[in-house]
């Protein structure tokens, strides 16, 4: 049975790992390893994963296996005062397709009750993910270029309306 935990600074190792691991597996074909290094350097910072953790404004939540094993993350913001920003959700490849992803995706949800929007970001060679949001009920409202090491990112901006 899959349960759904808030995140703890003593996880942070276990979060790094299935960030990682999900982020190769997802764009190792897409991406050079300089870029695929840059933005795992910038998202796996310790430091800055504990300040999101003891942010009272950041939703991070993480799904645990029978074994307590963090298997699947997810972190949400508020952009705006009824929006949120889903910005993080990753889901280990070994346990994707088995509803961790909906799992955490409508704990988020349920955390705040006057929440009526929920935005995300999926890169445009993410097809899982494109079709997880799809599935999900997000409509695509836009796209975002990034440039991360000098590669530039172009992303599928989707919301849900709740
Ligand atoms: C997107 C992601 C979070 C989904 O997690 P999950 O636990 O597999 O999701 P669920 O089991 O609840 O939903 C499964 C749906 O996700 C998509 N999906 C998940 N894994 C997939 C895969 N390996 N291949 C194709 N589609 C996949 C499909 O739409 C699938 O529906 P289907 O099985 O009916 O085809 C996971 O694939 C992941 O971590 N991807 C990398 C990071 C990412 O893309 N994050 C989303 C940005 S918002």
């Amino acid at each position: 049975m899959i349960t759904i935990d808030e995140v703890k600074v003593s996880d942070i190792p276990a979060v790094s790992n299935v960030i990682r691991t999900t982020w190769r597996d997802t764009y190792h074909e897409y991406l050079s390893p300089e870029t695929s290094m840059k933005v795992s350097e910038l998202w796996l910072d310790p430091d800055i994963l504990a300040i999101q953790i003891a942010d009272p404004e950041v939703i991070f939540l993480a799904a645990k296996d029978e074994t307590g094993t963090i298997v699947g993350v997810a972190t949400a913001l508020h952009i705006e005062p009824t929006t949120l920003q889903l910005a993080h959700l990753f889901v280990l490849p070994k346990r994707q397709r088995q509803g961790i992803g909906t799992l955490l995706l409508e704990r988020v949800i349920k955390k705040l009750d006057y929440i009526k929007t929920i935005r995300t970001e999926v890169e445009e060679s993410n097809l899982r993910g494109l079709s997880f949001c799809i599935k999900r009920g997000f409509k695509k409202t836009g796209t975002k270029q990034d440039i991360v090491a000098d590669t530039i990112l172009l992303a599928i901006v989707m919301e849900k309306k709740l």
